[in-house]
């Protein structure tokens, strides 16, 4: 086991044909040439010896470039990338001691899910069968030709058995040694997933990076090996980095997030942190399904919000951090539970219902923000909420919501950075 240290990653590509460089093109890194497209700019992740890190952002925006960066199977622009105490920058993947599960398996098809899982074990001890001499190939033949002969007249060199006892031992713990003799195609989705995922855990290492693994499974699989993948991070404690764009897998799995756009970090923080205290815009409507709802309002000092609808005297708490708003538009998030059913009243949101979708467990509802008596929508702007699911609404309702006052989030509309109180009550996160 060992901690990654990724320091100031830098990823470049050379452009496509065709392909403009002027839009990646960013005054911020002198490593920046208009001959290239910047894929990772400066990425500075620690992770720690056990942990379980999980990385997410929007497609496109890095994530499966960076996990191939610390496998060594693309190669920095710059940059040091450690694992515990090793700069790997140079070595070949081999050398790494990382084990990666790729989102679409990569099983070998014509190999059985034992040669799969023996694979990795068998490849990592041939480099040494040059340096041990010749005998361990003549034994590396033996084996091959008896390999098809039923179990008892299969010749196992040394190397063969300790291979054949972690195929084995593996297998029970994935629940999968009924089918070692299976080839992938004989294969339900999850029983590949968990055939790769074995691959991976046989070989030891001292680092998984996983790639989106569980993308190909239906929503029951997907949320059965989830738990399985934990449960089994756990036991190993294995550093584990795990891709992905589904953020109730990010919430659910992670010790901790890193959230990656645009080529660069958002912020790295236990998922209820993410929740409770975005660092920008992004990450707050990013974290959370489904997302913050983002409205402009005007501050005036030394509490009070205004816009053409409602009327909010915020916490004391407030007071120092949005002073220098006064008189200016900031942007106040909310999230749709923290939007309450509410009589009508100065301080509250007028909503017109325009779409329902009632999940059973919860209803969340589309609703316009229009003027007091509900006759200008013009305003433009939809806002996300989430109602008990035993209240009944209909399309075009005109309903009143109060804003929970310690959930309200506020945003530098031009940094779009998060802005906040000074001396804000305590969170739970927050010991
Ligand atoms: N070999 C390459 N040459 C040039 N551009 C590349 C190469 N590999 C990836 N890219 C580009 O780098 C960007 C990041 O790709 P990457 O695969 O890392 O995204 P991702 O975050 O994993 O997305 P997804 O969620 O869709 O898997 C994309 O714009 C992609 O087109
Ligand atoms: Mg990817």
């Amino acid at each position: 086991m060992a901690q990654v240290v990724l320091e100031n990653v830098y990823k470049s590509f050379p452009p496509r044909k065709g392909e403009s460089v002027a839009a990646t093109s960013n005054s911020d890194t002198e490593e920046n040439r208009a001959d290239k497209i910047t894929i990772l700019r400066r990425i500075n992740l620690t992770v720690a010896d056990g942990e379980f890190m999980v990385l997410v952002g929007p497609s496109g925006c890095g994530k499966s470039t960076l996990l191939r960066l610390i496998a060594g199977l693309e190669s920095m622009t710059g940059g040091n990338i450690w694992v515990g105490d090793r700069l790997v920058n140079r070595l070949p993947p081999k050398e790494r001691d990382i084990a990666m599960v790729f989102q679409n398996y990569a099983l070998y098809p014509h190999m059985s899910v034992y040669d799969n899982i023996a694979f990795g074990l068998r490849r990592r001890s041939s480099g040494d069968i040059q340096s041990e001499g010749f005998s361990h190939i003549a034994a590396d033949l033996l084996v091959g030709a008896t390999k098809k002969l039923p179990k008892g007249l299969r010749y196992l060199s040394d190397k063969e058995r300790s291979v054949d006892e972690r195929v084995n031992s593996v297998a029970q713990l994935l629940q999968i040694d009924r089918l070692l003799n299976r080839l992938p195609k004989q294969l339900s989705g999850g029983q590949r997933q968990r055939v790769a995922l074995g691959r991976a855990i046989a070989r030891n290492p001292q680092v998984f990076l996983m790639d989106e693994p569980l993308s190909n499974l239906d929503a029951k699989l997907r949320t059965e090996t989830r738990a399985q993948i934990v449960k089994l991070q756990r036991q190993l404690g294995t550093t584990t980095i795990y891709v992905t764009h589904d953020q109730t897998e990010a919430m659910t799995m992670g010790d901790r997030i890193a959230i990656l756009d645009g080529g660069k970090l958002q912020q790295v923080a236990p998922p209820l942190e993410l929740y409770n205290r975005p660092a920008n815009r992004f990450v707050a409507e990013f974290i959370g399904s489904p997302p913050m709802n983002f409205i402009p309002v005007e501050f005036h000092a030394p509490l009070l919000i205004t816009n053409d609808d409602f009327r909010l005297t915020l916490p004391e708490y407030w007071g120092s951090a949005l002073q220098k708003y006064d008189g200016r538009t900031i942007i106040l998030g909310i999230r749709p539970e923290h939007l309450i059913l509410s009589v009508p009243a100065n301080k509250n949101l007028p909503l017109k219902v325009e779409l329902v979708e009632n999940l059973g467990n919860d209803t969340y509802l589309a609703a316009k923000l229009t003027d007091v008596n509900f006759q200008n929508t013009a305003l433009n702007q939809t806002l996300q909420v989430r109602i008990p699911p035993d209240k009944l609404v209909r399309l075009g309702e005109q309903l009143w919501f109060s804003l929970i006052p310690e959930k309200i989030h506020f945003f530098d509309p031009e940094t779009e950075l998060a802005i906040f109180p000074k001396n804000s009550p305590s969170l739970p996160f927050e010991k």
